[in-house]
């Protein structure tokens, strides 16, 4: 006779290294919580319509509580005999309180069970990320107050383009990690549906009450079909999209963090305490934080990755293969709410270097538009203007020297246009101030983008 719990039919065990290597208590131990809060409110809900004695929901409370302060001491000795986090609590419950637990199971199976509580750990996981999201967002905010008047080059092609102030391109990432915390937000929503109550897959014969449980579980709404409530889960993928997105995002930010930490940019250095050294070379300071960061997002890809490849062309309704959405969800929230948390505190403890990026920003005639726009108010056509300038540029070019530095004499041998209202004209502050167009990089555009992401901070 097996000893498993569901060993009823079998004349013999499993083979040991077998039970040994499908077991999944090793990683979903971690569901206990919410594992004990979901049985917590199946034994009163089962109470509640006579199903079990309110004796037996009381046994079974105060058991579960039990066996929640002992795994919080670690007390607890998780076997992988028992497979996963829901038998091996079970097992205990009924070792604990005898007769009781064994009526803990009833109108219920593993299946609604193990999606009930992936989708109160993922619940409690975006409420993480969000709030480390916003934090994120606040010092972004806090930088870009600091230097709505921080020259510095903006780049296409990693070329030189137009003057920006650090202010601006702060405010562009805000925009991103507002958007990746929209993207959980609504994740939510729809992670909000309670699959308890489904059974294996079609229903239960006991009268039960599901709208008891998802308000005793706190969820907004019943699954509607209890086959889809035990065979889906997509929103575990749509967890991992958005944790690959935001990745992604704090990927684009460790670059760039990267590229301006070396001598080349020299735009900002990282504190001590998100760098270290190197064991040959004297002179080191790696951004290495930066780096492990922009590193991990490769696994997060592969968890998203994981995890469709395994949902894909599954049959319905629950197969073991989908025991294999734990460990992509719980190594993709640890790492998205790690590195958000290294990256905030990196970020916030970053030391800028505005006199360096106002030279850098002085070269690469970052002001030719301007001065070409310059042309076009004194009634040039545009493509003109451009060429105008592009001949100046390359004399620049020949002569190593600015736009700013050609004397009105010579700029006026490529174009009579020109007068001594230029070189005002072609300052980098008065050409990034001078954007019109709501959005742009000019102090009052930016300040205004700042106002607004305080007041949805709030
Ligand atoms: N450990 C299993 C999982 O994570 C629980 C569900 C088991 N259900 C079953 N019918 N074997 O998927």
């Amino acid at each position: 006779m097996s000893k498993k719990l569901w060993g009823g039919r079998f004349s013999k065990d499993m083979d040991a290294f077998v039970s040994e290597w499908a077991a999944s208590v090793g990683y979903d131990y971690v569901l206990y919580r919410d594992d004990i809060t979901g049985s917590i409110a199946h034994a009163k809900m089962l109470a509640k319509q006579g199903i079990i004695t309110e004796e037996d929901a009381q046994n079974i409370e105060a058991g579960l509580n039990e066996i929640l302060a002992d795994i919080e001491d670690g007390k607890m000795e998780w076997s992988a005999d028992n497979e996963d986090v829901h038998m091996n609590i079970e097992a205990l419950l009924t070792e604990k309180i005898g007769e009781a637990g064994k009526r803990l199971h009833t109108a219920r199976s593993r299946n609604d069970q193990v999606a009930t509580d992936i989708r109160l750990f993922t619940k409690n996981e975006i409420l993480e990320v969000a709030r480390l999201l916003a934090s994120l967002r606040r010092t972004v905010v806090n930088i870009a107050k600091d230097h709505t008047l921080t020259i510095m080059p903006g780049y296409t092609h990693m070329q030189h383009a137009q003057p920006v102030s650090l202010g601006f391109h702060m405010m562009a990432y805000y925009q991103m990690f507002t958007r990746d915390a929209d993207r959980f937000w609504d994740i939510y929503k729809r992670v909000d549906f309670l699959p308890l109550g489904s059974g294996a897959m079609s229903g239960t014969t006991y009268d039960t009450d599901r709208q008891f449980l998802a308000d005793e579980l706190g969820f907004a709404h019943l699954c509607v079909n209890a086959m889809d409530a035990v065979s889906d889960r997509d929103f575990i993928i749509e967890f991992l999209s958005a944790s690959s997105i935001t990745m992604m995002h704090l990927s684009r930010f460790c670059e760039e963090l990267i590229l301006w930490s070396s001598s080349e940019f020299g735009f900002v250095e990282m504190d001590d305490s998100f760098s270290t050294g190197s064991s040959i070379m004297p002179q080191k300071k790696n951004p290495d934080m930066a780096e492990l960061i922009r590193g991990k997002v490769g696994r997060v890809y592969g968890d998203l990755f994981s995890l469709l490849t395994t949902m894909k062309s599954l049959p319905l309704a629950y197969n073991k293969d989908m025991q294999e959405d734990k460990e992509p969800l719980f190594d993709a929230s640890n790492t998205v709410q790690s590195c958000l948390k290294v990256f905030t505190d990196m970020l916030a403890s970053a030391r800028w270097k505005p006199a360096n990026m106002q030279q850098m920003a002085e070269r690469g005639f970052m002001n030719a538009t301007d001065a070409a726009d310059y042309l076009v108010t004194k009634g040039l056509p545009f493509r003109e203007a451009h060429a105008v300038i592009g001949k100046i540029v390359a004399y620049c070019v020949d002569e190593k020297i600015n736009i700013e530095d050609v004397p009105l004499g010579k700029l006026q041998e490529f174009s009579e246009l020109f007068d001594n209202d230029i070189f005002e004209k072609i300052d980098l502050t008065y050409c990034m101030n001078a954007k019109l167009s709501k959005g742009s990089t000019a102090r009052k555009e930016v300040e205004l983008q700042i106002l607004a992401a305080e007041n949805d901070l709030d």
